[in-house]
């Protein structure tokens, strides 16, 4: 979160040049500035933020997780683009489990999410080329789509009583250049699930301007207030034509592993293309170590293990942040309908940054404000729901400190 964005200026280091789309600008935010401050005096403040499940004091099945990455085979190198066989038949059972009619072959392994965005960017747009994504959302995004020369655009997700795509804005943020619809199902951090209505209504704006959906369902298996019209996964749809990401970074709490994919659904003809075209880009790169592909299935089916865990944890949180709340009228809890984090709004006439900065400095307590995620209207602080919750409730006492009343 110490990023900037780039700064479209092409850096020249006296006798070199480098490329505009990899010079970011590397001043730290004011809040990283803060933290290193504290960090100096021997403070260590609450992090409410903290979404990294592998620090977040969950049980892992530590003797299974190794032996699954250890097997004999491992030994030997035998790559394959798409990935192992084993490992996309276990991905296509996990979407089948969940209803969703997924088949080994609309599979691709990738070592990360943001790899499998660099690989569909590539895919998809030419330099210049627009990638339309929400916002608010995932900061991310703007650095994956700079990095493969494609312009990025934004389209609105409104509020109102429940967040819902703006389609004045997204349709508004079209033109002939657009290559593709980002959509986060559930959204990071809003939480929102695509609505039966929205799925329906962009496909339709797929097929008619020639657009390809790319949904990022890494959050999909944590519903918290999951409205009855939410859909939970679009993987395999054969509707239109969407390539969903996901990985075990989220699905099994399990980032390390470095294993994520790709699954290209929509008509016969659209899919043989796309897996084809993404099978020769994975091959430049061949990214994806054996151990984990080999472990995948082992990986995977202990998901359950660690979203039972997660699941709990997000639900006990979510409660303890609605009680806090509910004694603080001037503020207003957003509805969590999936996801790891939440969104609280801060009362109005309130700077968001110097807000953030007073609580991070007086009480010790770090969240991130609503900008980092492209937040208009209302301030609003965000906080991760995955925390250990004797940190968590900590914290929120001196949040409640803070908070006027
Ligand atoms: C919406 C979204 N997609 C993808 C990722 C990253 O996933 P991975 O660890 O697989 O790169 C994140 C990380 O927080 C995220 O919020």
């Amino acid at each position: 979160m110490a990023r900037q964005r780039a700064s479209l200026k092409r850096l020249s280091m006296g006798y070199v040049y480098l490329s505009r789309r990899a010079t970011f600008e590397s001043t730290p935010n004011p809040i990283a500035l803060a933290l290193e401050r504290l960090q100096k005096r021997g403070i260590k403040p609450l992090d409410l933020t903290q979404s990294n499940p592998t620090l977040a004091g969950f049980r892992y099945r530590d003797d299974a997780i190794r032996a699954a990455v250890s097997a004999p085979d491992v030994m030997i190198y035998r790559p394959s683009p798409e990935g192992a066989w084993q490992a996309r038949q276990a991905i296509a059972e996990y979407y089948r489990e969940r209803g969703c009619p997924v088949e080994p072959e609309a599979v691709l392994l990738v070592s990360g999410t943001s790899e499998g965005y660099a690989y569909l960017f590539k895919l998809l747009g030419d330099p210049g080329d627009v990638v339309l994504v929400p916002k608010p959302s995932y900061p991310l995004l703007e650095y994956l789509a700079t990095l493969e020369s494609l312009e990025l655009r934004r389209y609105e997700l409104v509020f109102c009583d429940r967040w819902q795509i703006d389609f004045d804005s997204l349709e508004y943020a079209i033109d002939d250049r657009t290559r593709a619809i980002v959509i986060i199902n559930p959204n990071n951090p809003t939480g929102s699930y695509l609505k039966r209505v929205e799925l329906v209504s962009l496909l339709e704006l797929a097929r008619a301007r020639h657009l390809v959906l790319v949904v990022d369902e890494v959050f999909s298996d944590f519903p918290l207030e999951l409205p009855p019209d939410a859909v939970t996964s679009v993987a395999g749809l054969d509707a239109g034509p969407i390539i969903v990401l996901s990985g075990l970074s989220k699905v099994a709490g399990l980032p390390q592993m470095k294993a994520s994919w790709l699954v290209v659904g929509g008509p016969n003809d659209f899919r043989r293309e796309i897996t084809g075209r993404l099978a020769f880009i994975a091959d430049t790169y061949l990214t994806v170590g054996t151990p984990v592909q080999a472990g995948l299935p082992v990986l995977l089916e202990l998901r359950r293990e660690f979203q039972a865990q997660a699941r709990e944890r997000l639900r006990h949180n979510l409660e303890r942040l609605r009680a806090l709340a509910a004694t603080k009228s001037a503020c207003r809890l957003l509805p969590v309908e999936g996801g790891w984090y939440a969104v609280l709004q801060l009362p109005p006439g309130i700077d968001e940054e110097s807000w953030v900065l007073a609580l991070l400095e007086e009480e010790h307590v770090l969240v991130h404000p609503g900008y980092f995620y492209d937040f208009a209207g209302a301030a609003c602080i965000i906080v991760s729901l995955l925390c250990e919750p004797a940190e968590f409730e900590a914290g929120l006492e001196r949040l409640g400190r803070h908070l006027p009343a």
